[in-house]
């Protein structure tokens, strides 16, 4: 079929497409009713059926093919490498499972996974896909504050954690971040399961802090049967930023995630059962939930899980991995590339990577001097692809496995079956129908299979943040602006809110603006993204002091920005901390006391800051000047 006629078939007949999608997957009850949109913005899917994302994604690949790999783990940081088939896959699952039970977790709970990227760190999401508690990943890289801020909003019964991760050959200890967290936090979760890696001693918590190992002895054998669970049943949360500084919990439902992953296998990544698929990210960000975990897995496919740099012990790591596991389906993130463009580029040419497809990049922008150099350099198709933590599962992309078709440099593709993209007018919200117009992209509910259900436990802030944002229209916005050409390929012109994009992670600038604020001498405080060759984007922090005399010397005020620095690594993280913290006596607001932040970024940025009319006093402005200038 082409690719216009199959796109069509999705939107205007919504549910014979997708109960046609739904036979990719197994059920244990068929369902009644393909999609309850009669609440809307809120979508149901595939009610009445019942099934399960484990028993997809492992059992019924170790019922047929017991032997094929399944999980791949390979950490240049420790020099290991291990490879679980699905059957032992199976079992590390029953195991992990088992283990969850006997400390009382039970449908319908919370468990809270703060992990490397270790292979208990799967085992421990598709252990609580198997009985229907719901994961909630905290990225490893985010430190007390953060980590405690999502235990509250999650309430997990169990967290599960391990002493160290480690990173360009430096250990990262997780247990006194833990700690930290569990002291911080007003909910108490009442067992932490620790696997120890044998990195990092820790202190153990009695009657709170349990042994992995020594649980995964007692269930060497038991057997821990897939619960059948109801299609809407929540298999996940997994934290976001947005606007406003709290991280919203995106929900994904069960049936649907696991139709939509299963189509995106076949329709965009065309990786079929018993190749291997190899993504760079990490399992506390969406596409490590959705192209390292479930999404391979449920296809059959042998999926990598990578501890460690692309750098490391050289810039050819993950060529030889491709060579080794003979990988067809590769999934990074711009920077990534970037960062290996840097390297010697004879990295690429030492492996045979006759094996590979296609390498899907998403996240940020993709760059066409980057886009370019990857694509001669593999001289493999690059196909970027554009979605979001909300959505799961790409919005924008080619959809190769429908029909082949060229990609544009500096685009993410056309819009993705299911999704009725549009492109509306920010303030009338009126849709922009004629191409190369630039407006808001938005899509029409309901939204597909796969995507956010609602924001956990706040049914009101999903409706508010999403299905709100234009007036007189119910309709869900991506916050980033877009435009569409003639040809119906779209390009992504970066976000409408205070998310930004740091090498591939999402951050939102309040939650950062919060941890800066915290500072003793802080009165005040903005956070822009600005533009970075290799990051794609920094955060850049401008405070105003209580106290302007701590600064007055270039090194008082390298001394003060250090100690800001590490109270963003120390609270949030490293990845959170900005790239410079500047100080100026004022920030330049509007008359009625909001803050420009996009006039400093444009500022720092080299831009034009526009229509200034409104601002209150010029010379803030040009303070921010000054110091980017200086
Ligand atoms: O601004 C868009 C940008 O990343 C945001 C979503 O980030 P996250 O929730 O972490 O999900 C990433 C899933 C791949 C988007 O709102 N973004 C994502 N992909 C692209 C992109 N910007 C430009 N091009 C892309 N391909």
């Amino acid at each position: 079929m082409d690719y216009a006629s199959f796109y069509r078939h999705s939107i205007d007949d919504r549910d014979a497409f997708w109960a046609e999608q739904a036979a990719l997957i197994d059920w244990k009850k068929p369902f009644d009713r393909v999609c309850d949109y009669d609440n809307p913005p809120f979508a149901k899917w595939f009610v009445g059926g019942q099934t399960n994302l484990c028993h997809n994604a492992v059992d019924r690949h170790a019922a047929t093919h017991p032997d094929r790999h399944a999980l791949i783990f390979v950490s240049t940081e420790t020099n290991q490498e291990v490879t679980y088939s699905f059957r032992q896959l199976e079992a590390e699952v029953q195991r992990m499972a088992a283990t969850l039970q006997s400390l009382g977790v039970k449908k319908g709970d919370r468990v809270l996974v703060y992990m490397p990227m270790i292979p208990e760190a799967a085992f421990a999401m598709l252990a609580c896909a198997r009985i229907g508690a719901l994961h909630s990943v905290v990225f490893g890289g985010f430190a007390s504050v953060s980590l405690a801020s999502r235990i509250d909003d999650a309430t997990p019964e169990l967290v599960i954690s391990a002493d160290a991760g480690s990173r360009g050959g430096k250990i990262v200890p997780y247990k006194p971040l833990l700690d930290e967290a569990l002291t911080l936090a007003v909910h108490k979760p009442a067992k932490v399961l620790m696997v120890d890696r044998g990195l990092s001693p820790f202190t153990r918590v009695a009657g709170r802090d349990e042994d992995y190992a020594a649980w995964r002895e007692k269930h060497a054998a038991t057997v821990v049967p897939c619960e059948w669970l109801d299609a809407t049943h929540p298999s996940y949360t997994l934290y976001t930023s947005g606007t406003t500084g709290k991280p919203k919990g995106v929900q994904r439902d069960t049936g649907g995630y696991a139709v939509a992953l299963a189509a995106s296998m076949k329709h965009i990544f065309c990786g079929q059962a018993g190749e291997t698929y190899f993504s760079t990210s990490d399992i506390g960000w969406v596409v490590g939930h959705s192209y390292i975990i479930y999404g391979p897995l449920i296809a059959g496919m042998a999926t990598i899980m990578y501890e460690g740099l692309p750098t490391r012990p050289d810039a050819a790591v993950w060529w030889s991995l491709v060579e080794k596991y003979k990988v067809t389906v590769m999934f990074s993130a711009p920077t990534a590339v970037r960062v290996l463009k840097k390297q010697d580029p004879a990295a690429l040419s030492r492996h045979d990577l006759s094996s590979l497809r296609a390498l899907f990049l998403a996240g940020e922008p993709l760059d066409e001097p980057t886009a370019k150099w990857i694509a001669e350099a593999l001289g493999k198709p690059i196909i970027d692809n554009y979605w979001q933590t909300e959505t799961g599962w790409p919005i924008l992309s080619l959809c190769n496995g429908v029909e082949k078709a060229d990609s544009k440099f500096g685009s993410p593709g056309k819009a993705v079956y299911g999704y009725d993209v549009k492109l509306l007018d920010e303030t009338t919200g009126e849709e922009l129908t004629a191409p190369n117009q630039k407006g808001v992209v938005a899509i029409e509910g309901p939204l597909p299979p796969g995507c956010m259900q609602t924001v956990w436990q706040d049914d009101e802030r999903f409706v508010k943040t999403y299905w709100s944002s234009v007036p007189g229209k119910r309709v869900y916005s991506t916050f980033d602006w877009g435009i569409r050409d003639a040809d119906g390929y779209f390009f992504i012109l970066g976000r409408t809110d205070d998310v930004i994009n740091v090498a591939g992670h999402r951050l939102g600038t309040r939650e950062i603006e919060e941890s800066i604020s915290s500072h003793a001498n802080i009165a005040e405080v903005a956070v822009v993204g600005v533009a970075d060759q290799l990051k794609g984007q920094v955060a850049m922090a401008f405070a105003v002091l209580k106290d302007a005399s701590r600064a007055a010397t270039p090194a008082d005020a390298l001394k003060l920005e250090g100690e800001v620095m590490k109270l963003v690594d120390e609270q949030l993280g490293a990845v959170a901390r900005p790239a410079r913290v500047r100080f100026v006596t004022a920030l330049p607001k509007t008359r009625s006391g909001k803050t420009l932040r996009r006039a400093i970024q444009a500022v720092c940025e080299g831009r034009d800051p526009g229509d200034l009319t409104t601002m209150e006093d010029p010379g803030a402005l040009q303070q921010v000047k000054d110091l980017i200038q200086g």
